[in-house]
């Protein structure tokens, strides 16, 4: 492994580092592979989800830059109108800025706020997102910290509601099938959409999830 950069915050340690065997670029955060960007489907899946779910998306929330995957998708989309990136490590915002990440903040459609997405969404203005697309862990029951698994809780969920104007979309991405997920989105929307995608993650299949609920 070819470390590229490494950064320290009060959750732990991330490094960005480059494999040796397939030439990826990861991103590890206290040791733990949160992705890479060869197999980057489900985190396009997340976009392309909201996107063909909504009738105009002109406010778009996602929490969780990353490699910047579901932003570059969700920008590809030429009615999105603005993309607000909360992002909670500022040095995950600081490489992509340096170009050590292939950059998605040069458009003048995305802003950045490095903080809590539970605290950007809560700040958001009531019905004023037509989408909110999170991604910050490996998925609720596979969490990158800790202190994330209030975002997958009926409080939060119902938060997110409150933010959505009408016809928008809640989605969230998993490893793994959550029936507590599915459970609160159906509790909150009155239903939930489950959408799987089949990966190829380093030679194993796998299948992740994206959970959508509308307003
Ligand atoms: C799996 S990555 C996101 C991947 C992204 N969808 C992509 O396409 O590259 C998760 C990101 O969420 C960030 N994160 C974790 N907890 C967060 C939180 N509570 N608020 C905002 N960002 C958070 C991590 O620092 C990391 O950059």
């Amino acid at each position: 492994m070819a470390e590229i950069a490494r950064g320290r915050s009060e959750r732990g340690e991330l490094v960005l580092r480059r494999r040796e065997d397939d030439g990826a670029l990861e991103l590890r955060v206290n040791g733990v592979f949160v992705m890479d960007d060869v197999e980057t489907s489900s985190e396009e899946l997340l976009a392309s989800a909201a996107l063909s779910s909504i009738r105009r998306p002109d406010r778009v929330l996602v929490g969780g830059l990353g490699l910047g995957y579901t932003v570059r998708a969700l920008l590809a989309d030429p009615r999105l109108g603005e993309v607000v990136v909360a992002e909670i490590e500022p040095d995950v915002v600081a490489w992509m800025r340096a170009g050590l990440v292939p950059s998605v903040l040069d458009d003048p459609r995305v802003s950045v706020v490095v903080g809590d997405v539970r605290t950007v969404v809560t700040a958001s203005p009531d019905a004023s997102l037509d989408a909110i697309l999170l991604d910050v862990d490996n998925g609720p029951d596979f969490l990158v910290y800790n202190e994330n698994s209030p975002v997958y809780a009926s409080p939060f969920v119902t938060t997110c509601r409150s933010k959505l104007r009408t016809g928008g979309v809640l989605t969230v991405w998993s490893s793994s099938a959550s029936s507590d997920l599915e459970a609160i989105v159906t509790s909150v929307f009155g239903a939930c959409v489950i959408k799987p995608v089949s990966v190829n993650l380093q030679g194993r299949a796998e299948t992740y999830y994206v959970y959508q609920g509308s307003s």
